[in-house]
């Protein structure tokens, strides 16, 4: 049982992984600016590695920034780096105070050399936190990472450091971003859409999936509790079986 798990609460996910969706609604719905969702997305982002400490969740992975969210309109796209900047120089010493490892997946060629050492400097400096590890997914695509993976052991069978015959689902796992975490048990996404955006295609291979009405920025820790819920109610089979009357198709 981790650090922060309530006894009898076996049931709690080691990862959490969340697609953070429905900022701009949020603001729409409200007749403000779509950036006044992505800062209200901001608290909601605080708020919820507070929660899932205190509820005994190990590893949150939270969906930041996608490898086509570079489709926005510029003055978008920059908002959202800079919210990222804002919150790493801000939030950094009380989440390292607070024993929350931080660790960021995805491209990090395309952003730019200041926030690319500052992810640099949050990483190490919090890097022998033992609490919650929080991975903040920010120019992060499924695809991509893959390509990246696949390249690098191109790379390596090509100049004979690998065997072909060696690759396996471990060897591509150890490569990806998120190499040294377990897959996440449960991907939650808000707002109501019903797809997966290209994220952890690979790690959510049998994750559950749970999509909520509610617009990121009003997720709190009664939404996260329901997901929590709906996960403890759901039957992971990892394609056997496991209720006993399933067994007996054929049985005399
Ligand atoms: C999620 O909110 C934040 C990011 C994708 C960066 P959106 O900005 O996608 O909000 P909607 O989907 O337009 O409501
Ligand atoms: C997914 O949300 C990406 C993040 C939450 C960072 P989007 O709002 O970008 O996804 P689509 O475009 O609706 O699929
Ligand atoms: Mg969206």
């Amino acid at each position: 049982m981790s650090a922060g798990q309530r006894p009898g609460d076996a049931q709690v996910p080691s990862h959490v992984a969340v697609i953070m969706d429905g900022n701009g609604r949020w603001a729409q719905l409200r007749g403000l600016p779509r950036q006044e969702g992505h800062r209200r997305g901001l608290e909601a982002l605080r708020r919820t590695v507070k929660n899932a400490a205190d509820l005994g969740i190990e590893f949150l992975t939270l969906y930041s920034f996608s490898t086509e969210n570079w489709r926005r309109p510029a003055t978008e796209v920059s908002f959202l780096m800079g919210l990222l900047k804002r919150f790493v120089e801000k939030d950094l010493a009380e989440l390292d105070a607070s024993n929350v490892r931080v660790r960021i997946i995805g491209g990090r060629q395309d952003l730019s050399p200041d926030l690319r050492r500052l992810v640099e400097h949050a990483e190490a400096v919090t890097r022998d936190n033992t609490g919650l590890t929080l991975v903040i997914a920010f120019n992060y695509g499924s695809r991509d990472e893959i390509v990246r993976t696949a390249r690098q052991l191109a790379a390596d069978a090509a100049a004979g450091r690998i065997a072909v015959e060696s690759i396996d689902e471990a060897t591509i796992s150890a490569r990806l971003d998120t190499s040294d975490m377990p897959d996440p048990e449960l991907v939650i996404r808000t707002s109501g859409e019903t797809r997966v955006s290209n994220f952890l295609l690979w790690q959510a291979a049998y994750a559950e999936f749970v999509f909520t009405p509610v617009l990121w920025p009003d997720f709190d820790r009664a939404a996260l509790e329901e997901a929590l819920a709906e996960y403890r109610r759901r039957e992971r089979r990892f394609g056997g079986l496991s209720e006993p009357s399933d067994r007996n198709v054929g049985a005399a």
